[in-house]
């Protein structure tokens, strides 16, 4: 028997071989209407969105498995409203993106907050709608919790943020699981936060939380945080005390360099991966928090070529887009498949760079990309994460516009 890890190794290769015979292929984008359009702007394909939503509830709606969307991965609220439609949760992490989700439709016992530095003013507006659970990230936290859940006369709903100290394999600024990180609560002091929320009047233990970073595509990093809740779970319950959720987070990447060959994340493999190695106990259900494998590959930010500048070695060509629209290649080098969706002319290599005033303005170096003239309309795909929700007027531009294709 092939092991899971070899069939995805083989998978891979056949995959890349056929994407190695058929580097051209571009994405189907309504470019006559984008003509019409002034550019920056994102461009959502809602068809994928819904195939990735009806795939999701497909792999879940058997399993004791729990969606929660991570507003913070994109809050358009075109979106948000199709998302909420399947009766997902959401992952919130201020009371602006609670107010959005609730007002997007999604309910109030399906919303988490979470983040390593709630306000005071955040957590009342959680407690005000009475959401269903605070991921809890620090023991002063806690105490700030009961406060003012005492002051409003509720019970806060508390989800332990434990930090598994699990090598999540991603980019260093995306990681989040390791020891010494700000995220979550050292393993060594659950215990004291346990007892806190136990003893605490104003607060409920409702589960524990886990999450240990983005972006990642080596699902053996979600095997080794199975293997951290299990001991987690196996603990509690030995002790007694009831967990009736497990949140495993969210994390699941995607393939940012073959956007036309998958457009999807491997939810199958994902989920199946959490069935086998962390079973809930009965009456236990598990909690993911996903935001970029739900939104980002459905998203391209579609600019215009401004200037084609030739350098002495290299060629740049100059957008109208910038790392104020998307700033992923600036702040963290990623990297986003890029298409000249008016050109079919021979492939030349470009440095695609954006006119704000920094040299880190780069969305690629040495790209092939058809021959571009000024005018033409260039895709930069799977931007549907962290794209407009991290969008800026840096500069003093203006926010990219964004458009959907059930509306064009
Ligand atoms: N839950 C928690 C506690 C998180 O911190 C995050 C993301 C998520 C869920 C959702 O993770 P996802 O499924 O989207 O990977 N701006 C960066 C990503 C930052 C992720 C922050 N936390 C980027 O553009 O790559």
């Amino acid at each position: 028997m092939l092991s899971e890890r070899r069939w995805r190794f083989i998978h891979f290769t056949f995959a890349c071989c056929f994407y190695l015979q058929d580097p051209m292929i571009k994405g189907t984008f309504p470019v006559d209407r984008f003509q019409t359009l002034d550019t920056p702007f994102y461009y959502y394909d809602m068809e994928l969105l819904r195939a990735t939503l009806d795939t999701i509830k497909r792999e879940t709606e058997n399993r004791p498995f729990l969606i929660h969307y991570a507003l913070k991965a994109n809050a358009n609220p075109h979106l948000l409203k199709l998302i909420a439609s399947y009766g997902f949760g959401a992952d919130c992490v201020s009371g602006n993106e609670i107010r959005t989700a609730l007002a997007c439709g999604f309910t109030p016992d399906r919303v988490l907050f979470a983040g390593v530095g709630k306000t005071d003013k955040d957590i009342l507006t959680g407690l005000e709608h009475d959401i269903s659970c605070f991921n809890v990230e620090s023991l002063p936290e806690l105490e700030i919790m009961n406060r003012l859940a005492g002051m409003v006369d509720r019970k806060a709903q508390v989800a332990l943020r434990v930090n598994p100290n699990v090598d999540a394999h991603t980019h260093r600024y995306i990681t989040t699981g390791l020891d010494e990180n700000k995220f979550g609560i050292n393993e060594q002091d659950i215990p004291e936060a346990l007892q806190t929320v136990i003893e605490a009047p104003h607060l409920k233990l409702v589960g524990l939380h886990f999450h240990i970073g983005s972006q990642i595509t080596d699902l053996s990093s979600f095997e080794d945080l199975c293997v951290k809740a299990r001991e987690w779970q196996k603990r509690l319950q030995k002790q007694g005390i009831k967990l009736p959720v497990i949140n495993v987070g969210g994390g699941l990447g995607i393939n940012y360099h073959h956007p036309n060959h998958f457009p999807m994340a491997d939810f199958e493999a994902y989920f199946r991966l959490f069935e086998r190695h962390l079973v809930p106990s009965p009456g236990q259900s598990l909690f993911f928090e996903l935001g970029r494998s739900i939104v980002a590959p459905c998203g391209s930010l579609i600019t215009r070529a401004l200037y084609v500048k030739e350098g002495i070695q290299k060629n740049f060509l100059i957008v109208d887009a910038g790392m104020t629209d998307l700033v992923r290649p600036a702040l963290y080098g990623a990297y986003h498949h890029i298409e000249n969706l008016t050109s079919e002319e021979e492939m030349e290599p470009y440095d695609v760079v954006g006119p704000i005033c920094e040299s880190s303005d780069m969305f690629a170096e040495q790209r092939l990309l058809n021959r571009a003239t000024r005018g033409d309309l260039i895709a930069i795909r799977s931007a549907g994460a962290y794209g407009e929700t991290m969008a800026s007027t840096y500069n003093g531009r203006e926010l990219p516009a964004s458009y959907f294709s059930d509306q064009l």
